[in-house]
């Protein structure tokens, strides 16, 4: 097979907008296809949409898309619906992508989301903003909220987490009676990831690892669950066609984000009203919330939209990447012995210190990368360019969604040898990692929450692997749905046999 040399074309035309050249351009050592010759099914989006509806497409979106790259090759063009898009899954690709997204990086729409938005008349958050509003609340918030610097200030909060999971898990343990805990571990992970954003968010505990719960903090963490399980089905008919017709999804859909906003803005008030009580500053690390209370640089309602989207995009996201994690490390006893040789030595070098002990886990860090790798929990990244690329010989012009397989490439054993086997140590070695960890987005527009769901991540390992074995039902084998985010299609009953005593 020949080799296509990827290369950017855009030319500055009068008033220096940017556009695309008619004629067929070279490269090295082939000629530039235009568009229109992107293989793919894009011809008819309306029989697109049927077949894909037919093959329940909503929930296996992301073996839809291996499926089309095995057909059409690196590159294809799909329209289903509305949606038109090229969709592409080689790293070096994803470089040139991500070299034209512009100054104001766009993802794809989430439809169901802004619709919500506009009919209650909410603010937009950093999530769906765009343009130079998205730009100017985005650069306020990396300082609060993933700048390197910052980070320090959560460990000590999401430890204190994390030993209370610890705890919560041991005596689970002992009431059992059985010396072990059996359990379908995905509501206690909802609630680990809830309690620790919101230690984050707000420096204070909501409770959740407590016997007695809240009922509003679970109502919320159902609440998330829904959000994302009654977007997908409204991302391919418009949400206001839905809301007219009185459907039951447009429905759950608002109650759910009604239930969102409402338990973020009970928080939120909270906050604010005992920050107008103290007269004195903070003497503690006082959350990410208060922090832009103080800093006064964002107005009070940009605060709220972007704070309720840390809240809702920092629950499910993390927890079932714990599970997914958990899920491989009781798969393979003698990795999760490895894992845990790594922390006690860790642990022991720096005399229990968190934030040194996490300077010490690469394999630790190895395995997060290899959970995102084979269940990412965005099955595509997206971006509209801004300018004229070629990739894989086709010209792509400037304003087309593009979208990088995700999923897709985690399992290409072109891009990643043996991409079945989850290995950990496959991140330690010094072979090319070139665009291939991408599982919390890339550049400016990347994940916000990364630095919080790392450190969560990995402090809560480290807590697991030093007090728990961790095993699962031998012949329970799970697989991926996609409910906007992609989850386990079925419960994962989990063993937690205690190490010690
Ligand atoms: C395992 C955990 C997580 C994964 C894999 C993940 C993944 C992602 C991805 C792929 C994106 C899109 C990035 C892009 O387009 O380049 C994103 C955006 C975002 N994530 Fe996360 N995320 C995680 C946890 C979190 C947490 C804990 C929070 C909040 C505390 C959060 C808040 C956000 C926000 C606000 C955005 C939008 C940023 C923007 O548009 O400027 N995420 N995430």
């Amino acid at each position: 097979m020949s080799h296509w040399r990827v290369c950017r074309c855009v030319r500055e035309g009068p008033l220096g907008a940017r556009h695309s050249s008619s004629v067929v351009q070279h490269t090295e050592s082939s000629v530039v296809r235009p568009f229109s010759e992107i293989p793919g099914l894009w011809k008819n989006s309306v029989a697109n949409l049927y077949n894909f509806w037919k093959q329940d497409g909503f929930k296996n979106l992301h073996r839809i898309m291996v499926q089309n790259f095995n057909t059409f090759g690196p590159i294809y063009r799909e329209k289903i619906g509305y949606y038109d898009s090229v969709n592409i899954i080689k790293p070096e690709d994803a470089a040139v992508l991500f070299k034209a997204e512009g100054h104001y990086p766009r993802r794809l729409n989430v439809e169901p989301w802004t619709a919500y938005r506009d009919y209650r008349n909410r603010k937009y958050g950093v999530l769906l903003k765009s343009g130079e509003d998205w730009r100017s609340n985005r650069v306020i918030l990396n300082k609060e909220v993933i700048a390197p610097k910052v980070q320090e200030n959560f460990i000590p909060l999401l430890d204190e987490v994390g030993e209370d999971f610890v705890a919560r898990v041991h005596k689970k343990i002992s009431r059992s009676g059985q010396n072990k805990w059996t359990t379908e571990l995905s509501h206690e992970l909802f609630k680990y990831a809830l309690e620790s954003v919101g230690a984050v968010l707000y420096g204070e505990r909501l409770g959740l690892l407590l016997d007695y719960i809240d009922p509003d903090a679970q109502h919320f963490i159902d609440c998330i669950t829904r959000m994302f399980k009654t977007t997908s089905p409204m991302l391919y008919v418009p949400p206001g066609l839905l809301r007219r017709l009185g459907h039951h999804v447009w429905k759950d859909h608002v109650e759910a984000w009604d239930g969102i906003f409402n338990q973020a803005d009970r928080c939120i008030q909270n906050i604010y009203r005992s920050l107008r009580q103290d007269a004195a500053p903070p003497q503690t690390y006082p959350g990410v919330l208060a922090r832009l209370l103080l800093l006064d640089k964002l107005s009070i309602e940009d605060i709220k939209a972007s704070v309720t989207e840390l809240m809702a995009g920092g629950v499910d996201t993390t927890s079932i990447t714990l599970l997914w994690t958990l899920y491989e490390l009781a798969r393979q006893p003698n990795l999760q012995e490895e894992l845990r040789a790594e922390v006690v030595q860790a642990r022991a070098e720096n005399q229990g210190n968190m934030q040194e002990t996490l300077k010490h886990i690469p394999l630790v860090k190895g395995a997060i990368k290899e959970t995102l790798r084979l269940h990412p929990v965005a099955v595509s990244l997206q971006r509209y360019i801004t300018e004229d690329i070629i990739i894989q010989k086709y010209h792509i012009p400037a304003g087309t969604l593009v979208q990088l397989g995700l999923f897709a490439m985690g399992r290409d054993p072109k891009v990643f040898p043996r991409p079945e086997q989850y290995q950990p140590s496959r991140w330690l070695r010094t072979e090319n990692q070139y665009f291939r960890s991408l599982g919390f987005g890339f550049g400016p527009r990347q994940c916000l929450g990364r630095r919080i769901a790392e450190t969560e991540m990995q402090i809560f390992l480290i807590h697991m692997l030093e007090n728990f074995k961790v095993e699962k039902q031998r012949h329970l084998e799970a697989q991926s749905t996609f409910e906007l985010i992609l989850v386990p299609d079925k419960p994962i009953v989990f063993t937690l046999r205690p190490l010690h005593g």
